[in-house]
């Protein structure tokens, strides 16, 4: 494996001769990098996978050119190009007497076409995605990660293929799954509409209506306590606050009863058109044992987030549970899980939306638990508040 810098330059000649198969390449540059930045890189990028493809490298073949699609918090036209110029992209060689490649065994295995020039995306729990036309004709999306690691997308899959046996519809559909090599993978179908620019009232309704169809269980909530007992089993200095913040609301959830949740609903999982929703993509934080209506308070907070550039914490202090908006578009949402939005209710969501954000981001980013800034951020004033 070979990283490039950033003038996508690389030498075969200077590998060592015994080796039969090596990727080159650079990942996507982080959603920071400008337009200037990112579009002399796209330039560069592009040349030299017009290079790969077509001018001789060595005693090497080209396997395959996959683009690694950039990462861009904007939807719409701005999103799509600046995702397309912050693309990173990865190049694999062969030489002839070289087996075959892993993705291509895989691909076979999921029943696709072909995955040789297939774009990927780097999933943010750490998968890779690819979009693939399945030989009956129609798409799929492949996730790929080490069988057993975090990111291995098996479980999550087989929860989607309950879930749709309950009549939940708008979710993807399990196309196919195995184990190839050490990676597992599974094909999902790829649902229609777009990721939306921004999240309308009209559009958080049809969320609202979307989540009130999710089954619920005869059972309290058990999110709520186990988001809390991860955080606290990653923060040591706030585990203390955090367990006792747990057995409260563990004591106060007894008459609520238990919704399945998306866990990480916003903009960006799901798809839509005409103006409708149409998907509702991501299902690796879902739990079947959840607070109703956190996914709801997630969407309308995480959408003020993204337009005011608010960090968790920031948000939070805005109590957007008291929010008119997250009012209205609950409205008919309460009924239909048999609750009422009471003052005390409204408390018991406010920590578990935070406990979810929280609890999810440390998975994804373990690092963020010694992270001076983020914790003074999103954690401290949170409890201080609570306290
Ligand atoms: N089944 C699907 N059908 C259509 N688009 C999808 C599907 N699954 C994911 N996507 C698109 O791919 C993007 C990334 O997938 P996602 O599962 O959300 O990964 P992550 O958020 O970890 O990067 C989504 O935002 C969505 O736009
Ligand atoms: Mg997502």
């Amino acid at each position: 494996v070979v990283p490039t810098d950033g003038r996508w330059r690389f030498n075969p000649e200077a590998l060592d001769p015994t080796i039969d198969a090596v990727v080159w390449g650079r990942p996507s540059q982080p959603a920071g990098a400008g337009m200037p930045s990112a579009a002399c890189s796209a330039l560069r990028r592009e040349i030299a996978l017009w290079r790969a493809r077509h001018a001789p490298t060595g005693r090497f073949r080209p396997a395959g050119v996959h683009r690694i699609s950039g990462t861009a918090i904007a939807g719409g036209a701005k999103g799509r190009a600046l995702r397309a110029l912050r693309a990173g992209a990865l190049v694999g060689l062969t030489t002839p007497d070289a087996g075959p490649r892993l993705l291509d065994v895989i691909a076979e295995a999921a029943g696709a076409a072909t995955l040789r020039g297939a774009a990927l995306r780097l999933g943010s729990g750490g998968a890779a995605l690819a979009r693939v036309s399945l030989i009956d004709g129609t798409q799929a999306l492949l996730r790929m990660a080490p069988a057993g690691s975090p990111a291995d997308p098996a479980p999550t899959a087989l929860r989607l293929r309950a879930l749709a046996a309950t009549g939940v519809d708008r979710i993807p559909c399990l196309r196919g799954i195995g184990e190839t090599g050490g990676i597992a993978w599974t094909a999902e179908s790829v649902l229609p509409g777009r990721r939306p620019q921004r999240v309308s009232l009209t559009l958080a309704q049809d969320a609202a209506a979307f989540c009130a169809r999710l089954p619920a269980a005869g059972a309290a909530p058990t999110a709520p306590g186990e988001d809390l007992a991860a955080v606290a089993e990653l923060l040591r200095d706030h585990a203390t606050a955090l367990r006792r913040l747990a057995g409260e609301v563990e004591r106060s959830l007894g008459t609520v009863p238990a919704v399945l949740r998306h866990g990480d609903l916003w903009a960006g999982n799901l798809l839509v058109s005409g103006g409708c929703l149409r998907g509702v993509v991501d299902w690796d934080a879902a739990h079947p044992l959840a607070m109703p209506g956190a996914d709801l308070l997630q969407l309308i907070a995480t959408e003020r987030r993204r337009r005011k550039g608010l960090t968790l914490g920031e948000v939070w202090l805005q109590r957007p549970w008291r929010w008119p908006q997250f009012t209205v578009v609950t409205e008919s949402y309460w009924p239909a899980v048999g609750l009422r939005l009471t003052g005390e209710l409204a408390e018991l969501l406010a920590v578990a939306w935070w406990a979810t954000e929280t609890s999810g981001t440390l998975r994804r980013l373990p690092h963020r638990a010694s992270d001076g800034r983020w914790l003074a951020a999103n954690i401290d004033p949170v409890l201080a508040a609570l306290a």
